[in-house]
């Protein structure tokens, strides 16, 4: 084998950070001009260099491949000005630059994420308005339980959304940390200023160890690790949505555009949108494992394992940003169909417990009303019957304690009615949400 350069090269997947590694060098640039560390006719021909090399990346038109980008720009630098762009690269190590140029990239994408979260946030707030009274059962087991508002079911993804976003704000606390200025792991002795660089290029402070800054990837981890609570969310809903379209359930509807039939089944509408979006959940967890797996091993302070770092952070962008986005048109097309919901929640028994703490109001020991609304389903069962079908005569041969009121005690709509405690399942309760959460995602 004459050389490695192939095995080696990050160039084919961290030219993605050029524009980050172009406005860093920038802030750097100005720095060293104004710490008179080169004189500023230099600066200022270094400086125009990158612009007109900025605005060419801008276009689509990239820089030619090297090593990594760091060379890559610095070789069409020196390139276009001759020398003096060797300048550029003073008190600077790659280390601390790709560092640098990382933590730009994953800041940008963390606002671009939670704007994606916002969209979807926006869509569920816009279906639970739209379809505000349907009443659906709510499952635990993923059996019948009680019955529910589907605006208030939809919601509650609307809410895991919600502590998305503020993990990302947290995340972003320890990713915007200038790492620049560490130089290659031991700082500089030339005179320059962090703080200054920091400030041009917007960041909340400036690391304290050089040793940690340029060996440290936990902010890319936490990164991925949100990222991945974030594919675990959109996976969940996904999975209530392949449900809720099944010929079984057929309580929503999913647009065309979302679906596809079979090659073989003539009859098939498959949800292969939500089905995919469920399935891209484990490589967004498989980069996580990838990264964490990567830094357990290395000593302080860089090493060359570290370049492993893009990758699945770039896979993770990617599969999270088409996932949103794909997901936020199928919930924005969804049909829901409020007449089978409200049938299921008459098939499931779902106004047993009520009928428990009916009797229980009317002092029955709770036990034991438990134990005679079970035996109440059971005959139900047996005889192929809802409780809606019992009429007051069949009631009363349970209880003397029923009275008529029993009909309304088991209709769905009251019963969602009467769960009026905040973050309950009423109308009142699911609007008061409702308002809080748009103002959120506004
Ligand atoms: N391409 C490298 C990376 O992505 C840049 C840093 C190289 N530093 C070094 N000491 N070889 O990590």
């Amino acid at each position: 084998m004459k050389n490695c350069s192939s095995f080696i090269d990050s160039f084919a997947f961290d030219k993605r950070l050029a524009v980050y590694d172009i406005a860093g060098s920038v802030a750097h640039v100005k720095m060293l001009v104004k710490c008179r560390i080169i004189p500023s006719a230099d600066g200022a021909a270094i400086i125009a260099g990158l612009a007109a090399i900025l605005a060419d990346v801008k276009k689509g038109k990239g820089v030619a491949a090297q090593e990594d980008i760091h060379y890559a720009i610095e070789k069409e630098l020196i390139r276009r000005i001759g020398p003096v762009g060797g300048k550029m690269h003073t008190a600077r190590s790659r280390n601390d630059q790709v560092a640098l140029d990382l933590r730009m990239y994953v800041r940008d994408e963390i606002g671009n994420i939670q704007s994606l979260l916002k969209n979807i946030q926006r869509a569920i707030v816009h279906q639970a308005h739209k379809n505000i009274d349907a009443v659906m059962p709510g499952y635990t087991h993923l059996q019948p339980a009680q019955p529910v508002l589907f605006s208030q079911h939809i919601l509650a993804y609307g809410w895991m959304f919600q502590r998305d976003c503020q993990r990302l704000d947290d995340c972003l606390k320890r990713v915007n940390i200038l790492p620049l200025g560490s130089a290659a792991l031991a700082g500089t002795s030339f005179p320059i200023d962090r703080r200054f660089v920091a400030k041009l290029l917007s960041f909340d402070g400036v690391s304290d160890n050089s040793m940690d800054a340029v060996s440290d990837r936990d902010f890319a981890v936490e990164f991925l690790a949100v990222a991945g609570i974030i594919a675990m969310h959109v996976s969940r809903l996904c999975e209530e949505l392949v449900i809720w379209s099944s010929a079984e359930f057929n309580f929503v509807h999913i647009d065309d555009s979302f679906m596809s039939g079979s090659s073989i089944m003539p009859q098939k509408r498959n949800p292969d949108v939500a089905e995919i979006a469920r399935g891209k959940t484990g490589r967004v967890y498989g980069n996580l494992m990838a990264l964490l797996t990567l830094m357990k091993g290395i000593p302080l302070c860089y090493n060359r394992d570290m370049q492993e770092d893009k990758p699945p952070v770039f896979d993770t962008v990617d599969t999270i940003t088409a996932v949103l986005t794909v997901v936020e048109h199928m919930i924005d097309s969804l049909k829901i169909n409020p007449g089978h919901m409200l049938r299921a929640t008459e098939r499931g028994f779902l106004a047993a417990t009520e009928v428990a703490d009916y009797l229980a109001k009317k002092k029955m020991p709770f036990r034991q009303a438990h134990g005679l609304v079970k035996q109440i389903v059971l005959q139900c069962v047996k005889n192929n019957a809802t409780l809606a079908d019992l009429s007051l005569g069949d009631w009363q041969k349970y209880s003397p304690l029923i009275q008529s009121d029993i009909m309304a005690v088991i209709d769905p709509l009251r019963i969602v009615q009467t769960k009026k405690s905040e973050g309950g399942t009423s109308r009142q309760s699911v609007l008061r949400q409702l308002t809080n959460l748009k103002k959120l995602c506004r």
